[in-house]
C-alpha cells in the first residue's frame, strides 16, 4: 500500500475547534513557508467559520487572507470547507451566488473544495460540485458520519457511490462529532475502498479520545488521506496531532514519510503564538468521553448547560440529554452538525422546559420540518409533523430552487463600497457585517491600526505591520461546526437577512417596530414574579386560571418579551383584544431563538403585564385573559 497522505487543518478546523477561529493572517504568515515545505497532501486554510470571523471579529478581508496564503504557499494544495448550498454561512444561498463564490475561491487559490450537507442531502451539493468541476478544481464531497438505526454501512456506501457518480474527485468521510470508533472506521473505510474508484479521505475529531486509533485502523483499511492538526491545535474538540500520527505510522507500510523535525518546528511556532495570545489547549472532559453513550458532540453539550443556566434549570440537563435522541428520531435522524445540531438541541430544551413536547417550536424547527433545509435521512414522523406545522405543505424539491437570484441585487446594493466581485460576494453572504466592514475600510478604521489596509501588491509587507489582535474571548470548546452561543446569534443575524417566510417577516417587523419605539400596551408588572424558587417545578409555569377568574399566560422560560401584532390590525395584542386559540400572543426570545407564545384559550385580553422588549422570568405572568 502507498504511504498515508496528510491534510493539515491547523489554519481552519484546528483553530475553529479550539480558538473560536481567532487566528489572524498575521499569526499565520511567519509559518506559511515552513508549512509549505512539509509535503502535506493539502493545507485546509479557508471556509467554514473563517470567512465570517475574519469580517466580524478580526477586521480582515477573508479574500485577502486567501490571496496572501496563496502567494506564500507555492507548492502545497490549498483546501477549503464549503457548507454545501450555505457556502460559508448559515442559510442556503441562491445558485448564482453559489456559482460565483466557487469561481472566485478558485481564482484566488483554492485547489480542493470539500463540501458537505448537514442532512447528507446531496441535492444541496449539486450546484457547488458543478461549479468546482467547471473551474477544473478538485471536488471532494463528504459523507457525513453519524450513528442511527438508518445510518448503516450500506447507506454510507450508497451516498458515496452517488457522489462519485456526480463527479467527485475524492470522497471525505466527515466525522464532525468524533463518533467513528476504530473498528467501525476500519469497516467503513474498507467498504468504501473496495467499492469506489476515487481516493478516500478521513476527517475526524479527537473529542472522546479515540481519533488516533480511528486513523490507524483507517490506515490499515487503506485510507488515502487523513486530517490532523499541529499539536498546539490538536486534541480536545479538534483533530488528532500530526506528530503522533506520523510517529505511529513510522516504519510501517503506510509510513507518511513526513519529517518530524519540521513538524516540531511548526508546533513550536504555534505553541509560542498560543501562549502569547492566551489561546487554550485541547482537553478531553469526562462528558466528552461519554459522547459514545449520549452521542452529543462536546460543544453542543456545553451549549445546553449554558442555555439551561440561562433558564435557571440546569438541574434538568439529564432530562434534556434523554430528550435529544427522541427528538432526533422524531425528526428523521439528522446528523448533529451545523445547523441541525442547534435546531434539535433547542427543541429538546423547549420540550423539557415546556412540559409538553413540541408545544413551542422555533422558526428554524418549523423550517426544517417544512423541508427548507433539505430532505432528512428519514421522513419526519407524521404526528410530529402535524403538531409542528399542521397541514402546511412540505417541500420535496431542492430548497435552493425556491431562492430568487441574488447576485445582481447584491451588486447594486453594495455598489458604494464594492471594489470587485469578491466584495460583492462578501456582501451577498453577510450583508450587515459586510456593510460595517466596508465602512470601516473606507474610513481606514480597520482595527486600531490605520495602516492595516492590505493591497494586493504590498500584501506581505503590510501584513507584518498588523497590530497583534486581541486575545480570543474564552469560549466553550466545540467540535467542528458545532455552534456556540455567539454562532447562534450569528445564525439569527443570518436568518434576519434571509427571505425565508412570513414568520421571519414578522420578526423583522417586531424589530423594526422596536426601533421605532412603538411599544405594546403596557400595564403594571405582575408582582407574582416567581424568581428562583420555582426553577425545578413545571406546575408553576403552566397557564392557569387565577383566583379572580382570569386566565394567566405565563412565561415558559427566561427571555425577552416581544409583543405580537394582532392578526387583523397593525397594533400589537393589547388589553381589550379578543384572542382565539392558537393565536400568537407574543414572541419570547430565549436561547437566542424566537419562540411564539400562543393562546391556548379563547377570550378577551384583560391585561398585558409586560412591556415590549422587557426581560421576563421563568413563570412570570405575561397576559391575563378573561375567558368567555
Ligand atoms: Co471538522
Amino acid at each position: 500500500m502507498n504511504k498515508v497522505k496528510i491534510t493539515d487543518t491547523s489554519l481552519r478546523d484546528g483553530h475553529q475547534s479550539l480558538w473560536a477561529t481567532r487566528m489572524s493572517t498575521e499569526d499565520m504568515l511567519p509559518i506559511l513557508e515552513t508549512l509549505d515545505q512539509v509535503g502535506y497532501n493539502s493545507l485546509e486554510v479557508w471556509g467554514g467559520a473563517t470567512f465570517d470571523v475574519c469580517l466580524r471579529f478580526l477586521d480582515e478581508d477573508p479574500w485577502q487572507r486567501l490571496k496572501i496564503i496563496r502567494q506564500t504557499v507555492k507548492q502545497t494544495k490549498l483546501q477549503m470547507l464549503v457548507r454545501g448550498q450555505s457556502l460559508v454561512g448559515y442559510a442556503h444561498y441562491p445558485d448564482d451566488v453559489a456559482e460565483k463564490f466557487i469561481d472566485k475561491a478558485a481564482d484566488n487559490g483554492i485547489d480542493i473544495f470539500r463540501m458537505f450537507d448537514a442532512l447528507n442531502d446531496i441535492r444541496n451539493l449539486e450546484t457547488c460540485m458543478k461549479a468546482v468541476k467547471k473551474n477544473g478544481k478538485h471536488a471532494q464531497p463528504c459523507v457525513v458520519y453519524t450513528i442511527s438505526p438508518m445510518h448503516s454501512l450500506e447507506h454510507f456506501l450508497e451516498t458515496a457511490m452517488r457522489l462519485q457518480d456526480m463527479g467527485a474527485d475524492s470522497i471525505c468521510v466527515k466525522d464532525m462529532a468524533g463518533l467513528l470508533a476504530p473498528y467501525a472506521s476500519y469497516e467503513l473505510i474498507k467498504t468504501l475502498k473496495d467499492n469506489l474508484q476515487v481516493p478516500v479521505q478521513l476527517h475526524t475529531h479527537y473529542i472522546g479520545g479515540l481519533a488516533i486509533a480511528t486513523l490507524l485502523k483507517a490506515a490499515e483499511a487503506g485510507v488515502d488521506v487523513v486530517d490532523t492538526a499541529s499539536v498546539p491545535m490538536a486534541f480536545g474538540s479538534s483533530q488528532p496531532p500530526v506528530e503522533t500520527v506520523v510517529r505511529a505510522l513510522q516504519d510501517s507500510e503506510r509510513d507518511t514519510g513526513l519529517n518530524l523535525h519540521k513538524l516540531f518546528e511548526i508546533a513550536n511556532y504555534f505553541e509560542e503564538m498560543r501562549k502569547k495570545k492566551g489561546f487554550s489547549r485541547g482537553v478531553t472532559s469526562i462528558n466528552d468521553m461519554q459522547v459514545f453513550e449520549h452521542q452529543i458532540p462536546g460543544g453542543m453539550l456545553s451549549n445546553f448547560i449554558s442555555q439551561l443556566k440561562e433558564q435557571n434549570a440546569v438541574d434538568r440537563i439529564n432530562e434534556v440529554l434523554a430528550e435529544i435522541p427522541k427528538v432526533r428520531e422524531d425528526l428523521g435522524y439528522p446528523p448533529l452538525v451545523t445547523p441541525t445540531s442547534q435546531i434539535l438541541g433547542i427543541q429538546a430544551v423547549l420540550n423539557v422546559l415546556m412540559g409538553e413536547r413540541y408545544k413551542l417550536c422555533p422558526t428554524e424547527v418549523k423550517d426544517y420540518v417544512r423541508g427548507q433545509y433539505g430532505r432528512p435521512p428519514l421522513p419526519v414522523k407524521e404526528e410530529i409533523r402535524r403538531k409542528i406545522i399542521g397541514n402546511e405543505e412540505v417541500i420535496t424539491v431542492r430548497p435552493a430552487d425556491f431562492l430568487e437570484p441574488l447576485w445582481e441585487k447584491a451588486k447594486a446594493e453594495s455598489a458604494v463600497w464594492a471594489k470587485n466581485d469578491e466584495d460583492v460576494l462578501t456582501y451577498a453572504l453577510f450583508p450587515q457585517v459586510a456593510a460595517k466592514f466596508f465602512e470601516k475600510r473606507a474610513n481606514n478604521k480597520l482595527g486600531e491600526n490605520t495602516e492595516r489596509k492590505v493591497s494586493d501588491e504590498a500584501a506581505d509587507k503590510t501584513v507584518k505591520q498588523f497590530k497583534v489582535s486581541e486575545p480570543a474571548k474564552k469560549t466553550v470548546s466545540r467540535g467542528d461546526d458545532d455552534m456556540n452561543i455567539n454562532d447562534i446569534k450569528e445564525l439569527i443575524a443570518a436568518l434576519d437577512k434571509s427571505n425565508v417566510n412570513e414568520l421571519e417577516m414578522q420578526r423583522k417587523d417586531y424589530k423594526l417596530a422596536l426601533r421605532k419605539g412603538i411599544s405594546a400596551s403596557t400595564g403594571t408588572v405582575s408582582n407574582k414574579t416567581p424568581g428562583e424558587d420555582i426553577t425545578a417545578g413545571q406546575s408553576n409555569t403552566e397557564n392557569a386560571d387565577d383566583d379572580f377568574g382570569l386566565y394567566e399566560v405565563v412565561s415558559p422560560m427566561v427571555g425577552t418579551f416581544y409583543a405580537a401584532p394582532a392578526p387583523d390590525a397593525d397594533q400589537f395584542v393589547h388589553a381589550g383584544d379578543r384572542v382565539r386559540v392558537g393565536q400568537t400572543l407574543c414572541i419570547l426570545e430565549a436561547m437566542k431563538l424566537m419562540n411564539e407564545i400562543k393562546a391556548d384559550t379563547e377570550g378577551v385580553v384583560a391585561d398585558v403585564l409586560v412591556k415590549n422588549a422587557e426581560a421576563v422570568e421563568y413563570g412570570q405572568v405575561l397576559f391575563l385573559i378573561k375567558k368567555d
